[in-house]
C-alpha cells in the first residue's frame, strides 16, 4: 500500500470538475492505498481572510468531501492548521531552500503581479509549506494538476536536498499522480475549456435543482446543425461531453442521432442534460446538507483526523530531529 496525499485550499465550493476530475477518484483510492486528504488553509492566510471567512470554507469544503464519499474510517481527512508538525518541517525546509529558486516559481510571480500590496513572506514560501504538508507522510505520490508541478518540483527538491545534506533517505521524493482516462474532463458552460469556478461557468455540487437547470439552459450554443453529420463547434460538443459524463448511453445516442439528422433542439437536449445532472447532484447535496447543518459532528470528524494525522507526522518529525541533531522528545 502506498501512501498518497492530496491537499485543497478551502475556497469556495466543490463543483461538477473537481467532482469528476478527482474527488470520485479519491473515493476509490481510500479502499486501497493508504490515503491522506487535508484542506489547506494556511495556505489560504496568503491572501488574509477573516477568521470566519477561513472557518467557514473549510468546514464547507470538509462537509463536500464527505459528502462525495471521502470516509474518516478508510483515510485520514484533516485540517492543515490542526497539525502543528507540518510547521517545524516547514522551518527545516526552509533552512535549505533558496530565495533564488522560490523567485523562480511562476505561481508567486504571479500571486505577486496579482497582489502587489501584499507579496508576504508566506506567499514566498508557499512551495516549502507544501513540501512539509507532502515529506511530513513520507507520500509517494500527489494528484495534482498541471498548475502545480512546479511546486512538487520543489517537494522533490527538498527532500532529495534534506537526505544528501544528512546522508539519509528519509523523504521519499513524491511522485505526481495522474488519474489518467477514468478522471474526467468536465467542460465549462459558458463554451470555454474547463469547468471552474464562475458562476455562468459552473455547476457546483451544492447548487439546488432549480439553479442547476438554469445554468444548463444557459449554456453556451449556436444555431443548430445546418448539413447532416457535420462535425460539432467545440461549445457544442461540449454539450456532448457533458452528457456523455451524467447521461447513459442511450440518451446520448438518441441526440448523437438528431444531431447527425439536423434534427437537434437544443432546449429539449438541455432539459435532459439538467434532468440527469440533478439525478446524479441530488443526493450529494442531500448529504452536504447533512453534513453542513452539523457542526458538531464535521468538527469531531475534523478532529479524529488531525489525531491520525499529527502520529504519522511526529513519527516523521522525530527521525528529522534526530536526524539534525536535536534532542528527540
Ligand atoms: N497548492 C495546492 C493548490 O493550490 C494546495 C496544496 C497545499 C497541496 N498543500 C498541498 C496540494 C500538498 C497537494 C499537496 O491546489
Amino acid at each position: 500500500m502506498d501512501t498518497v496525499l492530496s491537499g485543497i485550499r478551502p475556497t469556495g465550493h466543490l463543483h461538477l470538475g473537481n467532482y469528476y476530475g478527482a474527488v470520485r477518484s479519491f473515493v476509490k483510492m481510500q479502499n486501497e492505498q493508504n490515503c491522506y486528504f487535508f484542506i489547506a488553509d494556511w495556505h489560504s492566510l496568503t491572501t488574509h481572510p477573516t477568521p470566519e471567512n477561513i472557518q467557514n470554507s473549510t468546514r464547507t469544503i470538509l462537509a463536500e468531501y464527505l459528502a462525495c464519499g471521502l470516509d474518516p474510517e478508510k483515510a485520514t481527512i484533516y485540517i492543515q492548521s490542526d497539525v502543528p508538525e507540518t510547521i517545524e518541517l516547514y522551518l527545516y525546509l526552509n533552512m535549505n531552500t533558496y530565495i533564488g529558486e522560490l523567485g523562480r516559481v511562476t505561481t508567486f510571480k504571479e500571486k505577486a503581479r496579482q497582489q502587489p500590496d501584499n507579496v508576504n513572506a508566506g506567499l514566498f514560501t508557499y512551495p516549502t509549506l507544501m513540501a512539509a504538508d507532502i515529506l511530513q507522510h513520507r507520500a509517494k505520490w500527489v494528484p495534482v494538476g498541471k498548475d502545480q508541478e512546479q511546486n512538487m518540483e520543489m517537494a522533490r527538491k527538498c527532500a532529495r536536498r534534506f537526505n544528501n545534506i544528512y546522508k539519509t533517505e528519509l523523504f521519499p521524493e513524491p511522485q505526481n499522480y495522474y488519474f489518467g482516462a477514468e478522471a474526467l474532463k468536465v467542460p465549462g458552460l459558458d463554451g470555454s475549456g474547463k469547468m471552474g469556478k464562475s458562476d455562468g461557468n459552473c455547476i457546483f455540487l451544492c447548487d439546488e435543482e432549480k439553479v442547476v437547470r438554469k445554468k444548463v439552459m444557459r449554456a453556451v450554443t449556436d444555431n443548430g446543425p445546418q448539413t447532416p453529420n457535420s462535425e460539432k463547434p467545440e461549445v457544442i460538443a461540449n454539450l456532448f461531453k457533458m452528457m456523455s459524463i451524467v447521461s447513459s448511453a442511450d440518451t446520448l445516442r438518441y441526440f448523437e442521432e438528431k444531431w447527425n439528422d439536423c434534427s437537434l433542439r437544443y432546449g429539449d437536449m438541455k432539459k435532459q442534460l439538467a434532468e440527469d445532472m440533478v439525478k446524479v447532484l441530488n443526493p450529494i447535496r442531500e448529504r452536504i446538507l447533512d453534513f453542513s447543518s452539523d457542526t458538531a459532528r464535521l468538527d469531531k470528524i475534523a478532529a479524529e483526523g488531525a489525531m491520525k494525522a499529527r502520529e504519522s507526522a511526529a513519527a516523521t518529525l522525530k527521525e528529522v530531529r534526530r536526524t539534525i541533531g536535536f534532542r528527540v522528545y
